[in-house]
């Protein structure tokens, strides 16, 4: 059963973060610079094999990759999954990476990893990806465009940083982004249990010692021109199509050509107005923009049930999963999943975003209304009914 308790005290010191509390670490290093943790998660060996890993790597739905590095002729070569049993047979000793990302989709107990940074909130955090590498192995010197935690598992990293740079050489025709220069700053070698924070557009470089596991708890930003679009988008679907500019203070020209000072600040005002909509409907559009997702569709139940018959099927040991890739936020009586929102006692609304499942004990707690409505959410192929582990 897969339960996150959802809160947490900000000014406690954490050993996941060396003795910061999560109030430091945010004031001082997130999105500001580098931290080292070592022993951050002491006893660490990992959440899966690498086996397991390989095994994910050849789901057709799982998003992975193998980097295979030729030092010699300094080449990186970059495959892309699902792969076979037999690729892997045929990958030399040495010198290559597999990595696939979204693990926490697919395995609970990897997505149980991301309560250790429950001080940053989920609509800002994207994926758990893991890679598995061979000594040697390495994706390149690159930089990221978000923020990273790498969770060392099995075996030993070493990591180098060189200082940020604007604009920086990539190797040419690769889409692997590889710098073309890479001055180490700063070294260190982790191993297992050992965290590395990297803040966005920290040139980094992480070779494998030996084989090695890592766990990448990496974070998400909307892009500001998406945000724009989407917000746009939604406020001309709002508007009737017949709704034009209006100007009845419109003051007499003096120059028919003249784009005037009035006229600026007309538009400007008929903007900042449309922009600057309530509360009431700019907050459910942000928690449906931030929990939407554009490559995700549910797929209705076959067998949907109602709340009673759901029920019944919880009490012969059962449970509603949530879909896996389904986003969820939580907001004074409203829960966001996937793109919707539903109107929701507030208790119901939290336990409903924070939880992954919900068995006969949760549901029990839930009101009759939103029994229902998780009714509708399992016939819309949004919950499914599965044994409960
Ligand atoms: C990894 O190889 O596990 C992570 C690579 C990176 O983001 O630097
Ligand atoms: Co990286």
């Amino acid at each position: 059963m897969r339960c996150n308790s959802g809160s947490m005290n900000p000014d406690q010191p954490l050993a996941f973060l060396g003795g910061l509390t999560a109030r430091d670490f945010m004031n001082e290093y997130w999105q500001k610079k580098p931290l080292f943790v070592p022993n951050a998660l002491p006893g660490f060996s990992g959440t899966l094999e690498a086996d397991e890993l390989a095994g994910l790597a050849c789901e057709e739905l799982a998003d992975s990759r193998i980097v295979l590095h030729d030092p010699e002729q300094h080449r990186w070569q970059l495959r892309r999954g699902p792969f076979q049993e037999e690729d892997f047979s045929r990958l030399p000793e040495e010198n290559w990476t597999l990595l696939v990302t979204d693990v926490d989709q697919w395995h609970a107990e990897t997505e149980q990893l991301l309560q250790l940074i429950d001080f940053i909130p989920r609509w800002r955090v994207d994926d758990v990806m893991v890679s598995y590498a061979t000594a040697g192995g390495s994706v390149g010197p690159h930089l990221d465009q978000y923020d990273v935690f790498l969770l060392q598992g099995p075996g030993r990293r070493r990591w180098q940083i060189a200082a940020p740079e604007e604009n920086p050489d990539l190797l040419p025709e690769h889409e692997l982004a590889i710098l073309a220069r890479f001055e180490a700053e700063q070294e260190w070698i982790t191993q297992p249990g050992d965290l590395l924070y990297l803040p966005p557009g920290i040139p980094h470089y992480g070779v494998a010692l030996e084989p090695a596991m890592t766990w990448s708890l990496g974070m998400r930003a909307p892009a500001l021109a998406d945000l724009v679009t989407a917000y746009a988008e939604h406020i001309a679907e709002t508007l009737p199509a017949d709704a034009l500019l209006r100007d009845p203070e419109l003051p007499p020209c003096e120059n028919p050509w003249q784009l005037g000072p009035d006229h600026i600040s007309l538009f400007r005002k008929n903007l900042d107005r449309l922009l600057r909509q309530t509360d009431d409907a700019w907050i459910p559009w942000l928690g449906k923009w931030l929990t939407g997702t554009a490559n995700h569709w549910p797929a209705p139940a076959e067998n949907p049930l109602d709340s009673h018959a759901l029920q019944q099927a919880l009490a012969t040991g059962h449970a509603l999963f949530r879909a896996p890739w389904a986003r969820t936020l939580w907001h004074e009586q409203m829960l966001f999943i996937a793109g919707e929102a539903l109107l929701l006692p507030n208790k119901d609304a939290q336990t409903l975003a924070s939880n992954h499942c919900v068995d006969l004990k949760l549901w029990n707690h839930l009101e009759a209304a939103t029994q229902n409505h998780l009714a509708t959410l399992h016939a819309r192929g949004l919950y499914a009914l599965g044994d409960d582990a």
